[in-house]
């Protein structure tokens, strides 16, 4: 087996994480990863926002004004320190462009495979990585925040930094649970044109 597979093998999210953030030249490295997603057309439909140090504090203050006057203020409280949970945190965006050939959803799935890549790379490095959206990843007031265009969306928040404990291991499905052998159409259809 080769130390990737291994790697993927036994790779997991974690949630616990403490200062210190990986440094830029870790971050820089890890984006370079996020950009050899497969990328139909090589329209590059994805973005990234590195955010850490106040800037956190700015992204908690921006998800507690999103809550709605039903949230309490203990949804408010909790809203505004959720970005606190790293010391960083890459929000990664999709960015799809207009195309003949390649239809927003391809582009979608593109900025997808960069946030694995990047989360890959990041945990390759040593530094714990924790991909989260919620309800915030879909809040309008909370896109124009964060400065996305129209049919810009985000494809998640990849929280980060130095592992504080490990989390318990996940159970995980064996082969037999989510894949089988597709042999042909059950039933064959008339031949037409
Ligand atoms: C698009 C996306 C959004 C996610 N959002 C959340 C989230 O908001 N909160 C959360 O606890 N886990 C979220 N997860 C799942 C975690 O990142 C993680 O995969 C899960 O806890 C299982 O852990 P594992 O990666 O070690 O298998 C999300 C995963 C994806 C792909």
């Amino acid at each position: 087996m080769s130390s990737i597979t291994q790697f993927l093998m036994e790779r997991s999210s974690e949630p616990r994480l403490e200062a210190p953030a990986p440094p830029r030249e870790v971050v820089d490295v890890a984006l370079q990863c996020a950009a050899r997603a497969p990328d139909h057309a090589l329209l590059r439909p994805w973005r990234y926002l590195v955010i850490e140090g106040q800037a956190l504090t700015a992204l908690g203050e921006l998800f507690a004004q999103a809550c709605g006057d039903n949230d309490g203020d203990k949804a408010r409280e909790r809203a505004k320190s959720a970005p606190l949970r790293a010391p960083m945190i890459i929000v990664g965006i999709a960015s799809p462009k207009p195309h003949k050939k390649v239809p927003d959803v391809e582009q979608i799935m593109s900025a997808a495979a960069g946030m694995s890549f990047l989360s890959l790379a990041l945990s390759d490095a040593g530094y714990g990585v924790m991909w989260r959206s919620g309800s915030f990843a879909y809040d309008p007031a909370i896109l124009e925040g964060l400065g996305l265009a129209e049919g810009e969306t985000i494809t998640g928040f990849l929280y980060t930094g130095t592992v504080s404990s490990e989390k318990p291991p996940v159970p995980r499905p064996s082969c037999a649970d989510f894949v089988e052998e597709w042999s042909g159409p059950k039933q064959s259809r008339p031949w037409s044109v």
